[in-house]
């Protein structure tokens, strides 16, 4: 068996402590639900059309990471469950959730600056095809318009600078490429959540494309505040950079 790193010593870097308190949540509450027999979120079942939970803690780990494709997809109104199909697909903050492991891309990438130290604790998926580039999203070592679509479910306000990453969204984008948005607004700062967010901010850093779909659902993600959705498309003659 692989041996379990320690948690690094406390440190005042708020960007440090952000990511202590990201990897602590994972280890501390989502990974004892997955390990109990259990799904975290706990509808994967409800995504996958009733598939029971498997008996297995790698098993329910794959079927977590399958909701979390039909979640995105299901959140965003878009229907065609072949839509990742054939694609270059980057996700923003996937966690340990699996999406970029089992989204159907040709290539699939997660981008999440504690990658490393999620596979160093054992989170990650085995025997994926998936690519982690552990770096934040911020500055993202891709060529501009090599992606078809970037995914950001529930990390624009975990990550150091929204603005930044949704420029760095775009420029890796080619014409025509999709971007999925789903981020909480109008929540109090927290040590995981250090931005508030408001929709016009993010509609403001996505102003040269296209909102081809926006809503509201119930749950924030934090608890607090209020979800928004929203899919946006660069025009088909755009150019990233
Ligand atoms: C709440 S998790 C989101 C998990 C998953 N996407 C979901 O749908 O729930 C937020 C993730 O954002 C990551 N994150 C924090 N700062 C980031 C940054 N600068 N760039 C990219 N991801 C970042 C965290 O490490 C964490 O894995």
């Amino acid at each position: 068996m692989r041996p379990v790193p320690r948690l690094r010593p406390r440190s005042c870097n708020p960007v440090a402590v952000k990511h202590d308190a990201e990897l602590r949540w994972w280890l501390d509450e989502w990974l004892p639900v997955l390990q109990a027999g259990g799904f975290n979120p706990g509808d994967a079942s409800e995504l996958l059309d009733g598939e029971p939970a498997a008996p297995t803690y790698e098993g329910r780990r794959w079927q977590q990471a399958r909701a979390e494709v039909r979640r995105v997809l299901k959140e965003a109104a878009i229907e065609d469950e072949s839509f990742f199909d054939g694609k270059v697909v980057v996700d923003i903050g996937p966690g340990p959730l699996g999406f970029p492991d089992a989204c159907p891309a040709r290539v699939s990438i997660g981008v999440d600056p504690l990658a490393e130290r999620y596979r160093e604790h054992g989170l990650l998926l085995e025997g994926s095809d998936a690519l982690y580039l552990s770096v934040g999203a911020e500055s993202i070592p891709l060529t501009s318009g090599s992606v078809d679509v970037v995914v950001a479910r529930n990390s624009l306000d975990h990550v150091d600078d929204p603005q930044a990453v949704l420029s760095e969204a775009q420029r890796l984008l080619r014409p025509g490429g999709t971007l999925i948005l789903n981020f909480d607004v109008d929540h109090a700062p927290t040590a995981t959540e250090p931005h508030a967010l408001t929709s016009e901010r993010v509609r403001d850093a996505v102003r040269d494309m296209t909102i081809v779909h926006e809503a509201t659902p119930d749950q924030p993600h934090g608890g607090a505040g209020q979800v928004v959705v929203m899919v946006a498309r660069t025009t088909m003659s755009s150019r990233g950079g």
